[in-house]
């Protein structure tokens, strides 16, 4: 009797230890799947806030910033880094849009002035010099709008390709060839060149593309001209590793707080009003030296002169 009274309360206890087990069981996963659900919400919660608000972000919304909390934590400093990339977005966006409005006002206003010309030409009979005379203008402004569209279509296409072909290019003789087609536009300018040569010629190779080079010289050549009365020189400097190039000039200058514009398109220092030009020239230059992997720096003092200096690197003797 007394073994049959045992065996019973051991089942007994066996069987509330097993319901135990079951409810805690039971209720200890439903505890962690509740709490881990809690818990992975409240992470993701602030990255589906993220998510949602750069939903809402598009090109005509590039003033908009993300919320960036307490700027500690990694989903912060993920928006800090997504905030900065709308920054440098929402300026090259600027940038353009202001290209875009700049050259359709250049283009614009040559050729409105150039429809009324033609119709006051046309509005009676006239003699064949008037006619010379309006006739040349017209041609002149059609001179100039090519150019300006050359330019641009030159930017463009340096701004879309980076892998520009390069050889090595004799730059000593890219400033020949540029003197020689600037003294054809200013005839009556002296453009002075100042040149040691080393004993070996190759000493005056760089990697290049000889195109753009003349480009690049014809510009600074002709804005030296362009800029000043006197006489224009180009000076070569070679060290061991670089070639350095300065042009320089003693003309108008340029104001010490605008040296950091005039690379820009289409911005023109407030000196130079009665100047010819459409402020295209030096970001063709910049985009230039930047394909070069070359530097450029300018010094300039109002009324007394400017000088670029360009650096090259020159192409090492073991190379070749
Ligand atoms: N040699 C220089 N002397 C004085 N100002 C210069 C010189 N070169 C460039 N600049 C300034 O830089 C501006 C931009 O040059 P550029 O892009 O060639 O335009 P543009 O020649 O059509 O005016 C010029 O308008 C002028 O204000
Ligand atoms: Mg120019």
């Amino acid at each position: 009797m007394y073994v049959m009274a045992f065996d019973n309360s051991r089942k007994e206890n066996l069987s509330e230890l097993i319901d135990v087990l079951f409810w805690s069981i039971l209720i200890s996963t439903f505890l962690s799947v509740y709490l881990s659900y809690l818990f992975s919400n409240r992470a993701i919660k602030p990255i589906s806030r993220l998510i949602n608000s750069i939903r809402t972000i598009n090109s005509s919304k590039l003033s908009s910033r993300l919320d960036e909390g307490n700027r500690q934590d990694e989903i912060a400093q993920l928006a800090i880094a997504f905030n900065e990339m709308l920054s440098n977005l929402e300026i090259s966006f600027q940038n353009q849009a202001d290209f875009v409005s700049n050259a359709s006002h250049e283009l614009r206003t040559p050729l409105t002035i150039m429809n009324v010309e033609s119709d006051y030409l046309l509005s009676r009979d006239r003699s064949p010099e008037e006619y010379k005379a309006h006739i040349s203008e017209l041609i002149g402004d059609i001179r100039k709008l090519n150019s300006l569209l050359n330019s641009l279509l030159e930017l463009a296409h340096l701004n879309r390709d980076i892998n520009i072909q390069r050889s090595p290019v004799r730059i000593d003789e890219v400033i020949y060839n540029s003197i020689h087609q600037v003294k054809s536009r200013f005839q009556d300018r002296k453009i002075l060149l100042k040149i040691n040569y080393p004993e070996a010629d190759n000493d005056l190779l760089v990697n290049g593309n000889a195109g753009l080079l003349t480009i690049a010289f014809n510009n600074l050549l002709e804005n030296a001209c362009k800029f000043s009365d006197g006489e224009v020189v180009t000076e070569f400097l070679i060290s061991e590793k670089f070639i350095e190039i300065i042009v320089s000039d003693s003309g108008i200058g340029i104001p010490a707080d605008q040296i950091r514009i005039i690379f820009a398109p289409f911005k023109r220092a407030s000196n130079v009003k009665y100047k010819s030009g459409f402020g295209i020239g030096l970001s063709l230059v910049a985009k230039i030296i930047e394909v070069h992997d070359a530097s450029c720096e300018v010094t300039s003092s109002v009324n007394t002169g400017t000088q670029f200096r360009l650096r090259f690197e020159r192409i090492a003797q073991s190379i070749l």
